[in-house]
This record gives structure tokens, sequence and C-alpha cells, in this order.
């Protein structure tokens, strides 16, 4: 690589930043990714006129731009030296300017009635689930591949996330020394509470709580579900963290979802707010979270049911050594402090 490439990566990207509009939209996308609407309405700028600038970014390096049905989202690039660049630069921005306070009051927005549609969907759909569960998939097949993956042997303290009516914490329960499922949703834990009484299972139960600020502390599971959760979230990345801090060194999380589809219709009905989780997408949440993959599994669609979709399963890890570094820097900082 000849030394001018860099450097002319280096000026194009500083050239896409340099104005006042980009600037915004790098801090906006700095908590999150957003499709071109919704920053439109964050920015309440026109729509062609956010999608020159993104376009500009996205050419720079400085954006990742991927297509999911008819939405088109963006978020900070990962991989390029133009996300260096773009997270320096985010690094500098101030926070307390009034313009960019607005822009993340308008985000929060967007998010809070974002979680209000998917809690409504779920509080009413609680008593169907059972039903909608099972449209797309054949769920005696990706919980036999579920039951596989997770091993023989005693579960120690299990946690479900995103339990809904508590159909994986029942699966497990019984292997577990206590078992917890965690739900926002009321209307589905009434039912899940239901369920497991009906199954009998004591040494489980269900709390209401927030998959990205759960009720638990550091290191106290030593193995996590999630199943058909991720594709609800805005931020899979941020679940996947606050999952990892539950997960004691060593711990395993089961991570269960549709691979990449077209079924428009789940997002306008069904309140998902992806269209499937690509395997890219996994690793750089893993990867972001600190955690390892283990294994992975893809299930086709049933043959039986033309609408079907494929399952993917993903066991990752969260590695005891890398936890063990992590703690000795933190205390090297300390002591570096205190010096
Ligand atoms: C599709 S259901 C899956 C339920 C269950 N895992 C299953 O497979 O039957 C997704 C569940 O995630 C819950 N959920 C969504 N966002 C959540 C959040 N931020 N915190 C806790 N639960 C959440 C919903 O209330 C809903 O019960």
């Amino acid at each position: 690589m000849s030394m001018e490439q860099p450097m002319d990566e280096l000026l194009a990207g500083m050239r896409a930043i340099a104005e006042t509009t980009r600037l915004r939209l790098l801090f906006v996308l700095s908590h999150g990714e957003f499709n071109v609407s919704e920053l439109t309405q964050i920015l309440g700028q026109s729509q062609p006129r956010v999608s020159r600038h993104l376009k500009l970014m996205a050419e720079a390096g400085l954006l990742s731009r991927y297509k999911e049905g008819s939405w088109v989202l963006f978020r900070l690039s990962e991989q390029t030296r133009g996300a260096a660049l773009a997270r320096a630069i985010v690094d500098l921005l101030p926070g307390s300017d009034s313009v960019l306070v607005s822009d993340i009051a308008r985000l929060e927005e967007i998010r809070r009635q974002r979680a209000e549609a998917a809690a409504l969907y779920f509080g009413t759909n609680a008593a169907n689930w059972e039903k909608l569960r099972s449209l797309y998939v054949s769920e005696g097949d990706v919980e036999a591949a579920m039951v596989d993956l997770a091993g023989a042997g005693d579960l120690g303290n299990y946690l479900d996330l995103g339990t809904g009516t508590g159909r994986i914490l029942s699966l497990f329960a019984g292997r577990a020394a206590q078992a917890i499922g965690i739900d926002q949703s009321r209307e589905m834990l009434g039912v899940a509470r239901a369920n497991l009484e009906a199954a009998g299972l004591r040494q489980a139960q269900v709390r209401q709580g927030d998959i990205y600020a759960l009720p638990l502390p550091n290191a106290a599971a030593d193995f996590i579900t999630i199943h058909q959760v991720l594709h609800y979230l805005d931020d899979p990345a941020r679940a996947l963290t606050e999952a990892a801090r539950v997960l004691k060194p060593g711990g395993r999380l089961l991570i269960v979802d549709f691979a990449p589809h077209e079924l428009e219709h789940l997002r306008d009905q069904h309140a998902h707010r992806r269209l499937g989780i690509a395997p890219d997408a996994i690793a750089s949440w893993l990867k972001r979270a600190d955690l390892r993959l283990v294994r992975e599994r893809t299930l086709p669609p049933p043959r039986t049911n033309g609408s079907g979709l494929t399952v993917s399963l993903w066991l990752a890890e969260r590695p005891a050594a890398i936890v063990a570094q992590k703690e000795q820097a933190a205390r090297n900082r300390v002591e570096g402090n205190l010096a």
C-alpha cells in the first residue's frame, strides 16, 4: 500500500465530517443504528438532504449502511480506518451543545415510542403467544438443537432473558439449581407464572425487568438463554453486554433468532425491529461484549410450512482469561492513579 493511500482516506474522512449536519448525524449514530426516516425525524431536515449526507459519510468509510427489507439502516462503521476517525470525532463532540442535546431528546422520544409499541404488542398478544411463536419454525427442532448445544450436566444458576410466557425457561429449569426468567411485559409474565405453576417447576421464577438493566448482580449466572428476543431490540449489542455482565467467567450464553429474511409484515404487524439477525452482526455484538463464539448452528425452515423461516443458534462463552485480564488492567489503572 502506498503512503498516499491512508493519507487520502484520512483526508476524505475529514472532509466528509467537516459539516454541521454530518457531525450531528455522527453523534446520533454513536447512540445506535437508525433508518433514514428516523434520522430525518431526529434532525428535522428533508429526507433527500439527510440521505445525501449519509451517502457521503458512508462512502468516506465513516458509516456502515445495510439494507433490511424496505429499510436502509446506518451505524458507525466498525472495520475501516474511517471507524477510528468517526470514534475520535464523537469523543471530541461537546455532548452539552444545545443542538446535540435536542437531537438526543428526539432520539429518545423515537425509542420510547418504539418500546411502547412493542410493549403494547406483547401486552395484547400474551394470551395468543403460544400460537404466534410457532408460526414460522418447528419449535420441537429448535428446542432439541438448544438442548444439544447446552450440553449435558447441571446448568447451575440459569437465566432466560425476554422469557415471555416462560417456555424456554421451563425447558431448562429442571436442570438448574435456580432458574429466573426476566421480561418487561406484565401480561407475558402473568401467563409465564401460570405455566410454571402448572408444570410444577418450583425452582423457576419470573421477574419483571429490563434486558438493558438486569435486576441482578455481576457474575450471577452460569447459563443464559435469549430466545427470539434480539430482533425486537433497538440495541442488541447493549443487551448482550449486559448479559455478559451477569455471566460468571466461563459462563455461557445461548442466543436463538431468525436468520435474515424478507417478511416485511413481521415489522409492521408483529413489532419486529429487525428482519432477522445476520452472522456478522452477532460476531460484532459478541466482540463488543467480550464474549467468544463457541458453536453455531442453522436450522432450515420447516418443510411443511411454506412461510417458514431459518433459525440460527449461537453458543457463546464469557472467557475467564479475558475477564481476569480486564480485572488486572482495572487494578493497574487504580494503582496508577493512586501512585
Ligand atoms: C418474542 S417474545 C419471546 C419470548 C420467549 N423468549 C419465547 O421464545 O417464547 C420477546 C419477549 O421479549 C420481551 N422484551 C422485549 N424487550 C424487552 C426488554 N427491553 N426487556 C425485557 N424484556 C423484553 C417481550 O416482552 C417479549 O415477552
